[in-house]
Formats: structure tokens, C-alpha cells, sequence
């Protein structure tokens, strides 16, 4: 392995402030494999005992006997950790629904004890030495099941404006349908892992792919029944999070700091892909119903709406995905009536949990499915139908909130209009469309307005720690955490900027609870809003301290301190003194170089009983134009280009930025079109079996399925009120700007038949979904598949 000296960085600019090009700082680690993950730290360390799990493979079932007594025995086993070993609460969920070695079984595949051997092999082979014996119960598999069986968790909300029954009953037109969104799997490249050491004092020292490493160290703390100060989580960096570790991580950390507690030694746990395939929770499906008013023009009257989510065996995140789903429905669109139930059904499945846009996407769905249909049904093009609908200044959403910059969406729409050449693409494509009965091209443009800020008000704050040495080098540490995104090179943009400094005077530490304390999920794309706005905080206490030493320095008042690229000036002066011999002067007068840094977002209030408040801090906007040509015999389709254009505010790294909203685009187009989960719900002996297990029966994106020509663009504008430096949030907004390609494969299914019709699409949008669409169109009649739902 060549020295981490051999890095290029002269590729980092010298001026690496914030809204600097420069990539992720992490790229070049990345690409060359020397990237540290959680999974290669065992392998430095010896005497690691490795784990493997015992999966009960039956979607409901009572265990009746388990006999690990052979399985002790075998060659390499240090340990079978079962519910007898746990010293505090066998539980790593927040309100006792999810067992950690379970009596009984709640999803097809659930592990119920775990092996900690030698080598993984030899705890593979003694997990198939345990003698287990258990009694199948009935089980409830699909969201339908379940609402026919009355089986729902957690609360039910409702989101209510104005009176929508009235507003129905008066509305010129009246349209329904009913969608099942399905799922997603979030197929992270790194899959679950931790690594688990305890020093001398009995410390436990957790190295865990988190997105929380806070509540990874809260749950275990509850697991070993001992205080949180006794154990500390470290997140390096995730190979991929998307949602699927924001609380995923909790179980396996857990296990795995039992393992190293009961025998003293490292214990390492890894998912392989099948494991986590089938034992992680996923992006949860949405079954939605739907009712609206729409007058002649096609604005939105009165919308009625009963969207139930399959939550999985247990609540886990699911309030929050729904809550976060019924703050979406309204997407761009101004609602006057509105009646929106959200709950949660109970299957026997994995715990379905957070995914990219939390939610919101299956809120949106809904509405743009609605306008999709209402759009051909009413004549009126996909476009000026959403634009009619838009907020403007001064309307509130249906919780109550104003809707800030409401404005900016129909410029951002008519900018991408603009730059996408719309009218003229779409007369071309009207043109083709006539000249080709059986192959027809799409055109769609949709809009995303998202809301920034957890919808759970207490965990919007963060904290950071900064720390000068001496010889001026700066460290920092945030609570947040690193999962490709970016999040870090943009807190090194953030403290580079607060204390003027080019960047290679600054370094990052890995997220550490030992660091900072009480950190949120890194999550809700709130990462850099919050965690930047600690690291700011920070960096600004320490300059309060040094800007008094300067100023003595420098013979000007304090007030009058500069500090950029190195080199501190005053105003008034011609004097300047290096950074470096500030610090050391600060040091000598006795002046603290190190300071914590806390953040909370102001002015938020939310009540979920009533769905009410002030939600978010601000909302993240973005429009995307599609263009795809479906084949009339077989439904397959190319996407032939996409357009998007994405408002970032003051980016704080513009690569990060695009590469971002790039990367959500092709997860939720894959969401939407290609990615298709699959269980057994027959009632033979595989029911409830995850049946997409593998990369090879679950399509996920590739090069082949991105768009043949791609231009993704920031939006530009002078000002903004956003968040740290002027910058928003990127995150999750731009993965529902791929409802753009769902839109362009209805509009393009539309051309099959009579105009007029109302063209229901199923999600995924799969090529043979979509050939059922089209082929119901071109007879001229609606799918009486889907007309039942
Ligand atoms: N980008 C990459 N490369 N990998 C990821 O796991 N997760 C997404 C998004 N972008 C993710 C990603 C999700 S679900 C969220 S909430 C945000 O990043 C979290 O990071 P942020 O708040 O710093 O934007
Ligand atoms: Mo993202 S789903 O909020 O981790």
C-alpha cells in the first residue's frame, strides 16, 4: 500500500471556502480502496470471533424448544449467545416491539440466536447444529391482509384542511383510484457491520456502520443493562446508508457488544447479502385510496386520500414516515379541502424503516398520480395542469405552514421549461407519435417540494467539537455522519470558511459519541444544515476568544479583525500576522484553543395529534422533464433524456451537490420503474419468503437504464435564507424528481389508445406493468385488474 503522502492534493483547491469546486474529500480514498469500512478493522486486530445467526425460516412462529448445547461444542465456538445472556433489556427498539433473540418469530427469516466462533465458517456450521423447534402461527403478509384483518401499530394520523366532502360533492369533476406503492431495498455496496472491542476498564468501544451512532450507543447501553458513558460508537464512514441504518444498526451493534462483554474478545458481525437482504427492513410499501374534486381548469378542489403503510412487523420508524408522507401529499400543490388518513399496517415482514425522502415520495405519488390521471381524463396537458396547481405567496399547506419562496417553483419550472426545450419537444413527439402506432414516446415535467427539518422538532440540534493545536493546524469533529454524501467535505468547507483558512489546515476526525454526545440520526437531509450550523458555532467561539489576542497584535479593535487565507489583518492597519503565530500568541496568553459547538433550528413546532405547525425550516425545490419511448409489443422503454434542475441555495459544494442530485434521481427512478420486491404470499411452506434475495431477481439501476442524455443543473439565484452559508439541504428532494420518468411512461401509454382516457400506472412501473397499461388503453378500456384495487 503506496503512503497516504501519495495523495494528490493538489486536486484540493487552495481556496477550498464554501461553494468551491473540489470533490468528495474522500474520493481519492475511495476509488483507490484505501477507504477504511467497519468490516476491514477486525482484520487488523487477532483473537476476533466472528458471527453468524440462526434464521427461522417462517413468517410467524412460536419457538418451542432450542437446544444449543451441540453447537457449544463444536470446533471454534467461543459462544451461542440467546435470550438467557442478555444482562439488560432483550429488546433494540425504542418502545419494546423488537425482541432481540425472540421466542417468537415474526418474519420469515428473523435470527433468534447467534454463534460467535473462531472463523465464520465454523459459526455457520454450529448455528446449523442448534436444535430448534417451534410452532407456526398465521401470519398476515401483504398490507391488504393486513387492513382486512384490522392489523395496525403505532398512531393513526389525520392531516385536515377546510371540508373535503362538501368540496367533493360540489366539484364539476370527480376522479378516484387506488395505487399500491411498492417498497424498495436499499442495497447499500456495505452491508450491515460492527465491530465491537472492550479495553481494560471495561469500556465498549463500538465500531458500527450508524447513521445514529448516539442511539447505536443508547440501545446497547439498554441491551448490556449499563450506563451510555461505558460505551462509545465510532462511525468511520458507511459504504451507503440511504435510510436502511438509521436504526437497522441498533440490532447487529447489539449483538455483537453482548458477544464481546460475554467473552472478552473483539467480536466482529457482518452481514452477507443475503442475510441483510432478508433479516434488514426496507423502504415500506404504500397502499393508497383516493378521491378529488378538480374544477374545469383542473385545480385541485377537494382531495380525500387513505394512505396505509406496511410497517412490518414492528413500529420502528414508521410514525414518522407516515407523518412525513401526509406533510407531502400536497407536494407544490395548493389543497384547500383536504382529508388524508396515514397508518400503519402490521405484517409479518422485515421492519420496514427509512429510506430516502422518509415517506414523502409515496405523499407525492398519490397527488401526481391523481393529477396524471386527471390531466389526460380532462384534457389538459401534464404541465399546465401541475403549474395551475402551484402554491403562491401566502397559502399555507394543509398543516398550517406558510409556504416560504412559494414563488421560486413556477420559476424554477419555467427556467427547465426553458432550458429543456419542452414545446418543441413535445410537437415533436406528437409528430412521432402519429407517424408510429406501435412505439410511442412520453414527455413529462414534475415538480418536488420538499420540507427541510425532522419532522420531530427535538431532534433538530447537533453539536461539534473543534479543536486548534499550536501550530495551527485545525481538527474537527460533528455528530454527524458520513455515508457518501458528502456531509464531511462539506463541514471542512464550513470550518475552512468560519476560520478563513485554506483547507489543508483542517482535518476531520471520525464521528465518535465520546466527541460529541446526543447527536440526531444523520438523517432527513438535515446533516449539514444542522451539523454545519454546530460546526460554525464553534469555529465562531474560538475566533470571539482570538479576535481580542489579534487585536492586541495588531493595534486595532477587536471588532476589526480579519482573518482569510491565513493571514490576519484589521481594519485601519497595514499590519498583518500569520494564523499560525496567533494561535501561539493565544497560547501563551492562556487563551482556550478548543471549543464545542451547538446548533438547534429555531422557530419549529410540530403536533403530531392534530398535524399541525411549523414543520419545517424551510423547503428544498426541484423539477425534472423526462423523455422516454415505449415499445408497444413488449412495454419496454429507454429513457431518452431527463432535465433537472434543483435549487441548493448557496451551494457549499457544488459537486457534492450535483453528484447528489444525480445519485437520488437514479435510486428513485429505480425506486419507481425497475426495482421490484417480491415475497411468497401463498399459503404453502415458503410463505412470507423474501423472494428477491440477490442483485440477479432484484433490478436495481445500472448504465444501461440511466438516461441517454442527462443534464442536471443548479438552480442560481442571487440570495437566499437557507441554512449554513446561504446553502440547503440535498440529500432526499432530488430521488421525487424521478416521478418525472413515471409520468413520462403514463403520458407515453396514453398515446396507445383514444384520447381522454385515464391511464393507471402501477409502481414499480415495471416493462411488463407498463405494457398492461398501454394494452388496456389501445382497447380502450381501464384495466379491470386495476379498476377492482
Ligand atoms: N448519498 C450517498 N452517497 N449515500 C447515502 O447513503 N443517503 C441519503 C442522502 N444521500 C445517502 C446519500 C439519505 S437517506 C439522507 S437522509 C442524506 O443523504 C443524509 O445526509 P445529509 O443529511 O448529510 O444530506
Ligand atoms: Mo434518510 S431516509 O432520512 O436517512
Amino acid at each position: 500500500m503506496k503512503p497516504f503522502s501519495s495523495r494528490p492534493l493538489a486536486e484540493i483547491p487552495e481556496d477550498s471556502v464554501a461553494g468551491v469546486v473540489m470533490p468528495h474529500e474522500a474520493a481519492w480514498e475511495h476509488v483507490t480502496g484505501r477507504a477504511l469500512y467497519t468490516d476491514d478493522l477486525p482484520h487488523r486486530s487477532a483473537h476476533v470471533l466472528h458471527a453468524w445467526p440462526l434464521q427461522v425460516f417462517s413468517a410467524h412462529a412460536r419457538i418451542d424448544s432450542l437446544d444449543t448445547s451441540t453447537a457449544a461444542t463444536m470446533p471454534g465456538v467461543a459462544r451461542v449467545l440467546t435470550a438467557h445472556d442478555v444482562p439488560g433489556i432483550n429488546d433494540y427498539g425504542d418502545i419494546g416491539d423488537e425482541t432481540l433473540f425472540p421466542e417468537e418469530v415474526q418474519f420469515h427469516g428473523q435470527p433468534v440466536a447467534w454463534v460467535l466462533a473462531d472463523t465464520l465458517e465454523q459459526a455457520r456450521l454450529a448455528s446449523e447444529a442448534i436444535e430448534i423447534t417451534y410452532t407456526e402461527l398465521p401470519s398476515i403478509i401483504t398490507t391488504q391482509e393486513a387492513i382486512a384483518a384490522g392489523q395496525f401499530q403505532g398512531p393513526t394520523g389525520t392531516l385536515q384542511r377546510g371540508d373535503a366532502d362538501a368540496a367533493l360533492e360540489q366539484a364539476p369533476h370527480r376522479l378516484s383510484g387506488g395505487i399500491d406503492i411498492q417498497g424498495q431495498e436499499h442495497f447499500y455496496l456495505e452491508t450491515q457491520a460492527s465491530f465491537v472491542t472492550i479495553d481494560e476498564g471495561g469500556q465498549v468501544f463500538i465500531q458500527s456502520s450508524t447513521q445514529a451512532p448516539s442511539h447505536t450507543q443508547e440501545v446497547v447501553a439498554r441491551v448490556l443493562g449499563i450506563s451510555s458513558s461505558q460505551v462509545t460508537v465510532q462511525c468511520l464512514r458507511m459504504g451507503g446508508g440511504f435510510g436502511g441504518k438509521e436504526t437497522n444498526a441498533n440490532a447487529f451493534a447489539s449483538v455483537a457488544a453482548l458477544g464481546a462483554v460475554l467473552t472478552g474478545r473483539p467480536v466482529s458481525l457482518r452481514l452477507n447479502r443475503t442475510q441483510d437482504l432478508t433479516m434488514t427492513g426496507k423502504r415500506g410499501g404504500f397502499h393508497a385510496t383516493w378521491e378529488a374534486g378538480l374544477d374545469d381548469e383542473g385545480r385541485i378542489l377537494a382531495y380525500k386520500a387513505v394512505l396505509t403503510a406496511d410497517g412490518g412487523f414492528s413500529v420502528d420508524l414508521s410514525p414518522a414516515v407516515v407523518s412525513r408522507a401526509l406533510c407531502h401529499v400536497d407536494n407544490a400543490y395548493y389543497l384547500p379541502n383536504v382529508h388524508v388518513v396515514g397508518r400503519i399496517a402490521r405484517t409479518n415482514k422485515t421492519s420496514h424503516t427509512a429510506f430516502r425522502g422518509f415517506g414523502a415520495p409515496a405523499g407525492m405519488i398519490v397527488t401526481e398520480d391523481l393529477l396524471g390521471q386527471a390531466a389526460t381524463k380532462l384534457g389538459i396537458s401534464e404541465e399546465e395542469i401541475r403549474r395551475r396547481n402551484f402554491y403562491t405567496p401566502g397559502q399555507t399547506t394543509p398543516y398550517g405552514q406558510v409556504v416560504s419562496q412559494a414563488s421560486r417553483m413556477e420559476d424554477i419550472w419555467d427556467k427547465l421549461l426553458d432550458t429543456s426545450d419542452y414545446d418543441d419537444r413535445l410537437r415533436g413527439i406528437t409528430e412521432f407519435n402519429a407517424r408510429h402506432p406501435h412505439l410511442k414516446r412520453g414527455l413529462a415535467i414534475t415538480p418536488v417540494k420538499f420540507g427541510v427539518s425532522f419532522n420531530k422538532p427535538v431532534l433538530n440540534q447537533a453539536g461539534a467539537l473543534v479543536l486548534i493545536y499550536r501550530d495551527g493546524s485545525v481538527l474537527i469533529n460533528h455528530g454527524g455522519t458520513e455515508m457518501g454524501q458528502g456531509l464531511h467535505t462539506k463541514m471542512l468547507h464550513v470550518a475552512a470558511t468560519a476560520l478563513g483558512l485554506p483547507l489543508r489546515r483542517v482535518r476531520l476526525a471520525p464521528t465518535r459519541t465520546d466527541k460529541v454526545p446526543n447527536s440526531s440520526a444523520t438523517s432527513a437531509s438535515t446533516g449539514s444544515d444542522l451539523n454545519g450550523g454546530a460546526v460554525k458555532n464553534a469555529c465562531e467561539l474560538i475566533l470571539d476568544r482570538l479576535a481580542p489576542v489579534a487585536a492586541g497584535m495588531l493595534g486595532v479593535n477587536s471588532n476589526d479583525v480579519r482573518i482569510s487565507g491565513e493571514v490576519v489583518s484589521g481594519l485601519g492597519t497595514k499590519n498583518t500576522v500569520g494564523w499560525t503565530e496567533l494561535v501561539e500568541t493565544a497560547y501563551q496568553q492562556r487563551v482556550s484553543l478548543s471549543a464545542t459547538g451547538y446548533f438547534r433550528t429555531e422557530g419549529l413546532y410540530f403536533d403530531p395529534s392534530t398535524y399541525q405547525g411549523n414543520a419545517f425550516k424551510y423547503y428544498s425545490r426541484g423539477a425534472a422533464v423526462a423523455e422516454v419511448e415505449v415499445d408497444g409489443y413488449t412495454g419496454a422503454y429507454t429513457t431518452r433524456q431527463v432535465d433537472l434542475l434543483h435549487d441548493v441555495g448557496s451551494s457549499l459544494s457544488p459537486l457534492i451537490d450535483l453528484e447528489q442530485i444525480e445519485g437520488a434521481f437514479v435510486q428513485g427512478a429505480g425506486w419507481l420503474t425497475q426495482e421490484d420486491l417480491r415475497w411468497d404470499t401463498s399459503d404453502g411452506a415458503q410463505r412470507g419468503k423474501l423472494l428477491t434475495q440477490a442483485a440477479s431477481t432484484y433490478k436495481l439501476p445500472s448504465f444501461s437504464e440511466l438516461p441517454q442524455v442527462f443534464n442536471v443543473d443548479l438552480y442560481v439565484h442571487p440570495t437566499d435564507d437557507g441554512s449554513v452559508y446561504g446553502s440547503k439541504a440535498v440529500g432526499e428532494p432530488p430521488l421525487m424528481l424521478a416521478i418525472a420518468v413515471r409520468e413520462a411512461l403514463r403520458a407515453a401509454a396514453a398515446a396507445f389508445g383514444e384520447p381522454g382516457q385515464q391511464v393507471e400506472l402501477p409502481s414499480p412501473a415495471t416493462p411488463e406493468a407498463v405494457y398492461w397499461a398501454l394494452d388496456h388503453v389501445r382497447r380502450g378500456a381501464p384495466d379491470p385488474a386495476l379498476a377492482a384495487e
